[in-house]
C-alpha cells in the first residue's frame, strides 16, 4: 500500500510561538551569519539582514508563527530561518496563556519534518483519543505521546489533562465550554493533525479500534507499536544507542554471571568436539566483519548463493482454517526457524559495491529466488549506508546492506501481546544464519542494532506500521588484515 499523498498546508495557528530548544543558543556574527550552537557543536543557518537578526533574538523566548506568515521580505527571511532550525530539530513550539504568559503546552517535534498544523474541526465534529496516545511523567513534566505522532506535547496545565481524560469517549466539539473553546479548539486541531486524536466518521464505524486506521493498524497492540517506534530511529528525538546515560549512577554488570551457591559439576572433563567437526568449527570462526575489501567486492554469484542458503523459500503449504468459517492460511518453509512458521521477514538489499550487480535498492523475492530492483534516490541509499557505517564505526560503507523488514500483520493476525517480541526473536535466528553462511563462504558480515524506520518508509513508500525495518546486516568480502613488513 502506498503512503497517502502529502496533505496541503492548513492555516497557521495564530497562538503558537516557535522557540529555540533550551539547550541551544543563537550566535549572531557581524557579517549577518547566524549559527545555533551547543558547546563546541554549531550549525550555520545562513546570512540574514539586520532586521531579521534582530527579530531572530525573540526565538529564545518564542516568536509567534503568525508574526512571519506574511509575504514581506522580513517575514520570508524569518520563515526560512525558522524552517532551517526546525529541520535540524532545534525548535519547539509553545502555546501560552494570554493572561500570565505561562506555557500551557510545549510541542516537542520528534521528526525533522514536523510543523504545527491544524486539522479543520467544526462544532459538529466528533473526536476521541487515539488508542495509541498516553500521558506519562517525564522528569517534572506530564507529556502526551503517541507512536503515531510526529511530536510530543508537554502538558503544563492540569485542566488540559482533564480535557484529554474526557476524550477517552467520543465527544462533539460543540460540547467544550465556551470560555475554554478557542484554546481547546486550537489544541484539539493540533492533536488531530498529529493523530493523537482521531476525528470520527459521522456514519459511525465498526468500533473505535477498526475506525482508527487500515487493517494493518487494527492488528497492532499498543505496547508493540510504542516498542517499535521507541527502539528504532526516525520517529523519536531521544538519544539512541550507546549513550551511557546512567553510567555514573549504576556500575556495569559483569561479563559473566557470578556463580549460584549450589554444588558444581565440572564439564571440562568431557572432550570438546574434534577439530574436523563442521558446526563447532563454523561457530568458533564466526565473527563480525566491519571493514570490507572494495577492490575485491562480493560477487552477484556469491550473493545468490548466500540468499539461497539462508533465506530462500523451500516449499509452500496451506493449513486448515483455525476456527469455524476462518480462512485457509498459506505457509512456507525456509532455512531458518520462525515463530508459528510465519516467515514475515523480508530482505531489502542496498547494494553499494557488488560485482555484476548495479548500485541500488533491491527486494529479495524469496519465493522465486530473484532480486527485484526498486526505485530509491541516491541520497536515500547514501543515508542508509552511511548510517550503517556510523553504527559499525567502520572506515567505509558496507558492500551490501541487508535491511530485514517485517510484514508485521503476518504475525499479529494470529498472536496477541507477543507479536513484536516474536518478530525480534525471528530476526535473531535469521542474523545467526547470515553470520554462519557468510563465515562458511569466506565472506564477512556484521549485525547492526539500529535502523531508521522513517527513512525506510520514505524509500519504500510504505507506511511504517505495515512493513518496516527490524534489523540490519552488513555483508561483503572482509578486508584481510595488512601484514606488517
Ligand atoms: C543484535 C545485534 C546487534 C548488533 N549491532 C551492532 C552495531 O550496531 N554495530 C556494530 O559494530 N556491531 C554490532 N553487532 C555486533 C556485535 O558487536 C558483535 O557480535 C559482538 O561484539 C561480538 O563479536 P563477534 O561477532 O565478532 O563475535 C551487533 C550484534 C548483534 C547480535
Amino acid at each position: 500500500m502506498r503512503a497517502p499523498p502529502k496533505k496541503p498546508n492548513r492555516k497557521i495557528a495564530p497562538d503558537i510561538a516557535a522557540r529555540l530548544s533550551h539547550r541551544f543558543s543563537l550566535r549572531m556574527q557581524p557579517d549577518g551569519n547566524i549559527a545555533a550552537s551547543l558547546g563546541d557543536y554549531s550549525v550555520n543557518l545562513g546570512q540574514f539582514s539586520e532586521a531579521a537578526t534582530d527579530r531572530a533574538r525573540h526565538l529564545s523566548t518564542g516568536l509567534p508563527l503568525a508574526s512571519f506568515a506574511g509575504k514581506s521580505i522580513l517575514a520570508r527571511e524569518i520563515d526560512a530561518l525558522v524552517h532551517r532550525l526546525a529541520r535540524q530539530g532545534l525548535l519547539e513550539y509553545r502555546l501560552s496563556s494570554t493572561r500570565d504568559e505561562r506555557d500551557l503546552v510545549v510541542i516537542e517535534p520528534q521528526v525533522p519534518d514536523y510543523w504545527p498544523r491544524r486539522a479543520k474541526l467544526g462544532k459538529r465534529d466528533t473526536v476521541v483519543l487515539s488508542r495509541f496516545a498516553y500521558l506519562r511523567r517525564r522528569g517534572n513534566e506530564m507529556v502526551l505521546e503517541s507512536p503515531r505522532a510526529g511530536a510530543l506535547f508537554q502538558i503544563g496545565d492540569p485542566a488540559i489533562a482533564a480535557t484529554l481524560a474526557a476524550l477517552s469517549q467520543p465527544r462533539k466539539i460543540g460540547e467544550f465550554k465556551a470560555k475554554a473553546r478557542s484554546f481547546d479548539l486550537l489544541l484539539l486541531e493540533l492533536l488531530v493533525e498529529s493523530q493523537v486524536l482521531l476525528k470520527l466518521d459521522t456514519k459511525g464505524g465498526d468500533g473505535l479500534r477498526v475506525d482508527e486506521g487500515d487493517g494493518n493498524l487494527v492488528l497492532w497492540d499498543f505496547h508493540d507499536l510504542v516498542f517499535h517506534t521507541r527502539s528504532t530511529e526516525g520517529r523519536q528525538a531521544n538519544p539512541v544507542g550507546a549513550a551511557f546515560t546512567y553510567a555514573s549512577v549504576v556500575p556495569p554488570p559483569p561479563a559473566v554471571r557470578p556463580r549460584w551457591p549450589g554444588s558444581k559439576i565440572d564439564l571440562r572433563k568431557f572432550p570438546s568436539p574434534g577439530p574436523n567437526s563442521l558446526l563447532p568449527k563454523l561457530l568458533r570462526e564466526r565473527h563480525s566483519t566491519r571493514d570490507f575489501d572494495d577492490k575485491h567486492p562480493v560477487t552477484l554469484r556469491e550473493l545468490a548463493q548466500f540468499l539461497d542458503t539462508t533465506a530462500r523459500v523451500l516449499s509452500e503449504w496451506k493449513s486448515e482454517p483455525y476456527f469455524d468459517g476462518g480462512p485457509e492460511v498459506t505457509y512456507s518453509t525456509r532455512p531458518y526457524p520462525s515463530a508459528g512458521s510465519a516467515y514475515e521477514l523480508e530482505l531489502y538489499l542496498a547494494v553499494s559495491n557488488c560485482e555484476g550487480l548495479a548500485r541500488g535498492l533491491y527486494h529479495y523475492d524469496a519465493g522465486s529466488h530473484a532480486l527485484v530492483a526498486m526505485s530509491a534516490s541516491a541520497q536515500q541509499l547514501q543515508a542508509l549506508s552511511v548510517a550503517a557505517q556510523f553504527a559499525m564505526d567502520a572506515p567505509r560503507q558496507p558492500q551490501i546492506l541487508i535491511t530485514i523488514a517485517a510484514r508485521f500483520g503476518r504475525v499479529s493476525w494470529k498472536y496477541s501481546s507477543i507479536a513484536y517480541s516474536l518478530i525480534l526473536k525471528n530476526v535473531g535466528s535469521l542474523i545467526q544464519t547470515f553470520y554462519l553462511a557468510a563465515t562458511d563462504m569466506g565472506l564477512g558480515g556484521c549485525a547492526i542494532g539500529t535502523t531508521d524506520i522513517d527513512l525506510f518508509a520514505k524509500m519504500t513508500q510504505q507506511e511504517l506500521h505495515i512493513e518496516g525495518p527490524v534489523g540490519q546486516f552488513a555483508l561483503g568480502r572482509g578486508k584481510k588484515p595488512e601484514v606488517q613488513g
